[in-house]
């Protein structure tokens, strides 16, 4: 029987799941699969899922961005799989829920190689949501803020259809977004698959890649280092920063909650680059200076998110301000980076 879903669309109920997941052997409530489970925000993922003794968590990651360490309290659990597989290729388990979190996030990494990049978001999605079809599981897809491009509305609501640059070297991460979330809604219409996507802001914590581009990372770790935070010109692009925890928090709900999204899931709190760089010195290495540097190509001059819909919808909201994240993850980036506890001498 058909069903109309919240945007009026009338689409097949979900399959079933296969009645293998119902036999006496099955002990868990829900097998959760987790794409990117060894990157950043999966790891955290992973960690808050398997907090609950009734979940069984298996993560699929070719390892490119990610690391078994992030991972290394779980590996050889009994509810926990740790798989080496790229999602460009077909996967096959019996699974309740996916989080399909695999592509880098960071553009030093997804620009390294954008064919496979775009190849990731959109062959990557269309195998999970074939995974999801044929197992009748619900799936998440972490979208992007970069889907509204350089935005010409400000902050950004989700009914905000983005001002992207569908050639340019961002654009196997952006439009590859894009593409993918056409995927979700296309299968969602046409084949009754539960989906769920959240549009991801900035988002900033512990097993961030250190020296990976992302501003956070780099200014933590220049400021350990005490080198110059190279703020790139004209310092003044604002970007809005959500620490993990409360990401998590936001992508469990949306995952569990009724409503299919897009959903905006970000921190509304803007800085600009020079007030970042002031606040980490402040707080990591009072000691080190700013150094202004040439910027990259398409980088966004401002991005804060519209969070009405995750505040109504999903009874979310972030708990945690930037000046309580930065010091969390100060003792993660310190013993990455092989330093002691005093402070490091300022290199100018
Ligand atoms: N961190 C952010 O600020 C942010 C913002 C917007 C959206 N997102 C989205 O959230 C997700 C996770 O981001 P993150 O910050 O944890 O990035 P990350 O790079 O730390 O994690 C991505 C993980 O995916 C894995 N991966 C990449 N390509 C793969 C492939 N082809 N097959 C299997 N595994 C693959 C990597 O090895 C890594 O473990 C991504 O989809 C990203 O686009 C993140």
């Amino acid at each position: 029987m058909a069903t109309a879903n919240g945007n009026g669309v009338t689409t097949k109920p979900p399959p079933s799941s296969s009645p293998l997941r119902y036999s006496k052997y099955c002990q868990s409530n829900l097998r959760i699969l987790v794409t990117g489970g060894a990157g950043f925000i999966g790891s955290h993922l992973v960690d808050k899922l398997m907090e609950n003794e009734k979940n069984e968590v298996i993560v699929v990651d070719n390892f490119f961005t990610g690391s078994k360490d992030n991972l290394r309290r779980w590996i050889g659990h009994p509810r926990f799989e740790l798989i080496r597989h790229d999602v460009t290729e077909t996967f096959l388990a019996e699974v309740d829920r996916i989080y399909h979190l695999a592509c880098p996030a960071s553009p030093i990494f997804y620009k390294h190689n954008p064919v496979k990049t775009i190849k990731t978001n959109v062959i990557g999605t269309l195998n999970m949501l074939g995974l999801a079809k044929r197992v009748g599981a619900r799936i998440l897809l972490t979208s992007t803020s970069e889907v509204y491009g350089d935005p010409l509305e400000h902050p950004q609501t989700e009914e905000y259809w983005g001002n992207v640059n569908p050639i340019g070297v961002r654009s196997c991460y952006d439009e590859g977004k894009r593409v993918a979330e056409t995927l979700m809604f296309d299968y969602h219409r046409q084949h009754g698959i539960e989906i769920r996507i959240a549009r991801i802001f900035n988002t900033y914590g512990p097993r961030m890649n250190i020296d990976d581009g992302r501003v956070v990372s780099n200014f933590i770790a220049q400021a350990l280092r005490g080198e110059p935070l190279t703020v790139q010109l004209p310092g003044t692009q604002t970007r809005s920063f959500c620490y993990v925890s409360d990401m998590v928090d936001g992508l469990i709900r949306l995952m569990e909650g009724d409503n299919i999204g897009p959903i905006n899931i970000g921190n509304p709190g803007e800085f600009t680059m020079i007030e970042l760089a002031e606040t980490v010195k402040e707080l990591i290495n009072p000691e080190v200076t700013v150094k202004r540097v040439e910027n990259t190509p398409d980088d966004p001059r401002q991005r804060k998110p519209d969070i009405t819909k995750a505040k109504t919808l999903l009874g979310w909201e972030p708990k945690v301000s930037l000046r309580q994240g930065l010091p969390l993850m100060e003792e993660d980036f310190r013993q990455r980076l092989g330093l002691s506890e005093n402070k490091v001498e300022a290199k100018v």
